[in-house]
């Protein structure tokens, strides 16, 4: 048999004809981070580039992202209080409902995806009630506020809702939530695969949510278990998820592709605060080229499956593929 051993070279319209991968501004998820007040906005140390904003300031950033052609984002609420059961996140006039009621009559066209957990609004910082007695979660009781939580969003006018927490039965239990509601149509992107990793660190400082004891080993997944990260997503899928998720994205890109050959929903990436920190870091230093290395890491979310990709370098993607 012929078998020839060159291959013919491309020239630079056949490269492109005959690229595998595309990225576009339309495959991000911008996240911001939102709190109380006016003209605020902080940087983070831990993350150069991200910043807590007031909602006036996240009103004027929705300009700016949509000139770049980027119209969706995810929010995160930082609560001027926060105690035991959230309450912050269950009422019509906490953070998020504000700053969504706010960005959809400013710009109805943003698709605003909302976060749907309670680490961010615990005095002690884990994903939902504290089960004392055992010192960890409790799962069912988180679930009721939960579906309280999504309700709340909702009716502020989310365009799309993510469970963040990892408790078991929570798509069930938001869907149920929706159709008796009045929200049949409401989709929901699940954080369906989320281990418990520590390259959420510097998001925990912006979003002041390090839990005060223990960890979240109970209720997000072990990273050593590859079919475990897959049975997840498929759980969530036959629950009645719209959008699957592998979170953290770099160290796990097995994981995704194996995700993508098993479940048949579009599946998102969470391109984590550490992952970014590394990349902005070692950028700032003049360590590595920062611009190709981010865009080469984007692909790399495409390649190994990801259709969505949520990045705190988003923004910046948008810009360079701008130009
Ligand atoms: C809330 C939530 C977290 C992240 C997204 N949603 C924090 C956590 O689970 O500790 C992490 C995102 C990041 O690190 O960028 N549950
Ligand atoms: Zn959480």
């Amino acid at each position: 048999m012929f078998q020839r051993f060159r291959r013919t070279r491309l020239n630079k319209t056949l490269r492109s004809l005959t690229r595998e991968t595309t990225l576009s501004v339309n495959d991000f998820i911008y996240p911001l981070f939102v709190r109380s007040g006016e003209g605020i906005k902080t940087e983070v140390s831990s993350m150069p580039g991200v910043y807590q904003m007031s909602i006036d300031v996240i009103l004027e950033e929705c300009v700016e992202l949509k000139s770049l052609g980027m119209n969706a984002i995810i929010l995160f609420g930082i609560p001027d209080v926060k105690d035991s059961i959230g309450s912050d996140a269950l009422c019509d006039h906490g953070i998020i409902a504000s700053c969504v009621r706010a960005i959809k009559k400013a710009h109805p066209d943003m698709f605003v995806v909302t976060d749907l957990c309670f680490c961010e609004y615990t005095d002690h910082g884990h994903c939902g009630i504290i089960d004392h007695k055992h010192e960890t979660v409790d799962n069912d009781a988180t679930l009721e506020i939960s579906a309280s939580q999504a309700l709340v969003h909702a009716k502020a006018g989310a365009d799309m809702i993510a469970p963040s927490g990892m408790m078991d039965g929570i798509i069930q239990t938001l869907r149920e939530a929706f159709d008796n509601g009045g929200y049949p149509n409401l989709p929901i992107m699940s954080y369906s695969t989320k281990f418990a990793s520590a390259y959420y660190g510097p998001f925990r400082d912006v979003a002041e949510s390090t839990p005060s004891f223990g960890d979240r080993g109970s209720y997000q997944m072990d990273p050593a278990n590859r079919r475990e990260a897959v049975a997840e997503s498929i759980s969530d899928e036959l629950q009645g998820a719209d959008i699957l998720m592998v979170k953290p994205a770099l160290a796990y890109l097995d994981i995704v592709r194996e995700i993508k050959d098993n479940t048949s929903l579009p599946l998102a990436v969470y391109n984590v605060s550490g992952e970014y920190a590394m990349l902005k870091l070692a950028g700032k230093h003049g360590l590595i080229d920062y611009e190709r290395v981010v865009m080469e890491t984007m692909m790399s979310f495409k390649r190994a499956g990801a259709d969505i990709i949520i990045s705190y370098h988003a923004k910046e993607v948008a810009k360079m593929l701008k130009n």
